[in-house]
């Protein structure tokens, strides 16, 4: 039986680390993949609830040329890396994370996180943020995490507020998102300050 479970343990970090498939309670986070163009459009195309965002497509061939350009390799610094949130029972598709690896030293990463709207207000995003973070600091040994968010984007600052994530800075008019010169506000995590929202079950 302890062999057995070696194995299994052992199975699990290869898996985790080659592909970064992780679970929580209620929720399944893997890589995306073209067959997911059709549900990511379906609610990354609602321009009233991404009204924050700097993407939002037009067709599903917007949609597919952004996973095309998404980096197929974990970890490469200089890249996206986009995972995408699913429910198991279901196999709904439910939002995305977007994982910025950042070139200084490749120990800083950049994350975003869209959920679809009828699925907001459940706690989808921070349960899947805390385990993509926990895979972060404790598997890929980054140091700080940084994101970056309008003013306005209220449900994304108590997002990152709740997860731990300080205010560092407030940039004025710094990024021209859909015509518009817009603030930016960038929060941030070190994975010192990570400690005590550390899953468990994910070490
Ligand atoms: C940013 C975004 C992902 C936040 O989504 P969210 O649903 O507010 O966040 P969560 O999924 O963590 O849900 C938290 C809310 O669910 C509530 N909740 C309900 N059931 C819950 C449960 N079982 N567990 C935890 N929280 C629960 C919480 O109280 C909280 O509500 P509150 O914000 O009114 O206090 C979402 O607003 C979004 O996709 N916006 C559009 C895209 C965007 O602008 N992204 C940011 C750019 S990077």
């Amino acid at each position: 039986m302890q062999y057995g479970g070696f194995i299994i343990v052992r199975q699990r970090l290869i898996v985790k680390t080659k592909s970064m498939e992780l679970k929580t309670d209620r929720l399944y986070i893997r890589p995306v993949s073209v067959n997911d163009k059709e549900a990511i459009f379906e609610y990354r195309s609602d321009s009233e609830t991404n009204k924050y965002q700097g993407w939002i497509p037009q067709n599903i061939e917007d949609t597919e040329i952004f996973i095309a350009k998404t980096s197929k390799e974990l970890n490469v610094p200089g890249t996206w890396f986009q995972l995408v949130i699913t429910e198991p029972e279901s196999g709904l598709l439910i939002g995305d994370i977007g994982i910025h690896f950042k070139d200084t030293g490749n120990l800083e990463v950049e994350i975003g996180c869209t959920l679809k709207k009828g699925c907001q207000g459940k706690g989808y995003a921070t349960e899947a943020l805390k385990k993509v973070i926990d895979f972060l600091f404790m598997d890929l040994k980054k140091h700080r995490i940084v994101t970056s968010i309008d003013p306005d984007n209220t449900s994304s600052i108590k997002l990152v507020e709740r997860l731990g994530f300080r205010k560092e800075a407030h940039f004025v008019e710094s990024l021209l998102i859909n015509g518009r010169w817009v603030d930016d506000i960038v929060y941030a995590i070190l994975e010192k300050e990570w400690g005590n929202n550390k899953t468990t079950e994910n070490m």
